[in-house]
């Protein structure tokens, strides 16, 4: 017996689950299937983000950084504790309550939507005058036929040939966020987002943390001056001890991990307890039954889609992780929003080139738009305004007077390009950016407009008067 939907999701992270309720707002009938099982064992929906990713990992960045500026922070206030412990296994408990809590919300979301929930991997049978045919493998296998199908199956970490993940000694995201011991030693191999998260979780609560990356350039894809500031602040103030340019070699895993490297053409080796390897991450297509359908994927595994998120074969789009651009929650629910939207007959609009960037290590480090390196190879002319966090009051009042906000506009129409923060809360910050460059706004909008005082924003509003040369306090 199968059941017949308009649209069918497959996959509940954020691509997933919000293409869903968008569907379902728009009047379809709508099925969502996953097949994430939980810490508890149990389905739990939300994809990686919600379970372990996004979420888990900035409820430990915020445990850990209480603990940091307890022992690093509080003292110039006035504040001291004597003998101030910390409890890892407690914030594991926390960060794991706050995960429940929000993969609860999307089953209770899907509820409200009235749509049906499927447990189990979905795989494409085939098709059919009804629509694309899709198994769902389970306890209970079942058949759904949909005319429309939004794949949203996400990403996995991206193996390094030759180490088993165990997830006890050498980990990957998952090992990473839920480590109930804290280890004395932990070695991380690539600096990437991950990569320094997790490194900057284990190091605030005084875990000796090595990372080694194979790239010379320090977050490549970052623009190189407030690279150079997070490698700086990074290395010096949180402690992690970076390598960049290493080659790994052999790894080898018993009560703890030695890593081989080179490092400069000298061979040398890192001897920890714990090992995360984060290397960047791959799309999942497994068990998809994509080859089935002659659903075309690409060299690298992507699922080839059109800037619409329109695969190759009629009624079947892709989303998220699993297809081309960033591999970030946001862009992932765009898509689905857009996706269902199209199904609907409707002509939504997603410009990749403004998906805001954060690294929650700190400082925060965001980014939206163009690099200066990325205007100066395209040969596009442009004026540059930096600010400091130094002399701003409510930075200094929150004891976190570090970061630069540097902005970057066309040198003939003062269009915004690109906009680049370290410093605190640049996370919140950067949307306002986000906002100015999708109404196409000129650095001189931005410094026309009221900034709230004393706020971190107003380092913005300096950064936009400075690429005119007008900056009132810098
Ligand atoms: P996913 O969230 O991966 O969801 C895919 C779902 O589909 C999963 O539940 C999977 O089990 C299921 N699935 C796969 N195949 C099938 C199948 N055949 N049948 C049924 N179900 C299937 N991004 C940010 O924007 N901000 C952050 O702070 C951030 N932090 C991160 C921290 C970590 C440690 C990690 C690993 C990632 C982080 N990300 C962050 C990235 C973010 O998690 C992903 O970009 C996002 O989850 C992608 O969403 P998605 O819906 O495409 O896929
Ligand atoms: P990443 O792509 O950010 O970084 C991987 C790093 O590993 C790179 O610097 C790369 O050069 C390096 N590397 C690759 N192979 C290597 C090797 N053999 N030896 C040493 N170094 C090597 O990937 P990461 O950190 O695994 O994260 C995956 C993705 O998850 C990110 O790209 C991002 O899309 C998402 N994410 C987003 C977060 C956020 O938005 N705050 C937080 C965490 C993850």
């Amino acid at each position: 017996m199968s059941q017949q939907f308009d649209v069918a999701v497959i996959g509940a992270g954020p691509g997933g689950y919000v293409a869903a309720i968008r569907a379902a707002q728009l009047g379809f009938k709508v099925a969502c299937i996953d097949d994430f099982i939980g810490k508890d064992g149990t389905p739990a929906l939300g994809g990686t983000c919600l379970n372990v990713g996004c979420i888990p990992s900035k409820a430990l960045l915020q445990s850990s950084e209480h603990f940091h500026a307890l022992n690093h922070d509080f003292a110039e206030h006035g504040i001291t504790v004597k003998g101030a412990s910390f409890d890892v296994a407690k914030m594991i408990e926390r960060k794991d309550g706050i995960v429940k809590k929000l993969t609860g919300g999307i089953g209770m979301l899907l509820k409200k939507n009235k749509i049906e929930p499927f447990f189990g991997r979905a795989s494409f049978a085939d098709n059919s005058a009804d629509g694309w045919i899709i198994d769902v493998a389970g306890t209970e296998p079942k058949r759904i036929i949909a005319r429309n199908v939004i794949i949203a199956t996400g990403s996995s970490p991206r193996p390094l040939p030759g180490v088993t993940i165990d997830n006890i000694t050498i980990l990957d995201n998952a090992g990473a966020l839920d480590q109930a011991v804290l280890p004395k030693r932990l070695g991380i191999i690539g600096a990437g987002v991950i990569g320094l998260e997790m490194g900057s979780v284990w190091r605030r609560l005084g875990t000796e943390v090595t990372v080694l990356e194979a790239l010379p350039d320090f977050l490549a894809a970052t623009d190189r001056q407030i690279a150079k500031e997070a490698l700086r602040t990074l290395t010096k103030d949180t402690g992690l001890d970076i390598h960049l340019g290493v080659e790994i070699g052999k790894i080898t895993s018993g009560k703890e991990v030695i890593v081989a490297y080179k490092e400069g053409g000298e061979a040398k080796t890192l001897t920890v307890d714990k090992l995360i390897v984060s290397i960047g991450r791959v799309p999942h297509t497994a068990g998809l039954g994509a080859e089935r359908i002659g659903l075309a994927v690409d060299a690298r595994g992507f699922i080839t889609v059109d800037d619409d998120c329109r695969t190759n074969l009629p009624g079947i789009w892709a989303i998220g992780d699993v297809v081309r651009g960033p591999m970030l929650a946001h862009k992932a629910s765009e898509e689905g929003v857009a996706v269902a939207e199209r199904i609907a007959g409707q002509k939504p609009h997603i410009d990749l080139g403004l998906v805001p960037f954060v690294v929650y290590t700190n400082p925060e480090i965001a980014w939206v738009g163009k690099t200066e390196e990325q205007l100066q190879a395209a040969g596009i002319a442009y004026r540059k305004g930096t600010a400091s966090f130094l002399a701003n009051g409510r930075a200094l009042g929150l004891g976190q007077a570090k970061g630069t906000v540097k902005i970057l506009a066309d040198k003939n129409t003062d269009r915004i390009l690109g906009v680049h923060m370290i410093g605190p809360m640049v996370s919140e910050l950067i949307s306002e950016a986000v906002v100015a460059m999708e109404f196409k706004a000129s650095s001189e909008d931005l410094a026309r407009i009221i900034h709230a005082h004393p706020s971190l924003s107003e380092v913005v509003h300096e950064a936009a008067l400075a690429v005119d040369g007008r900056p009132l306090h810098g």
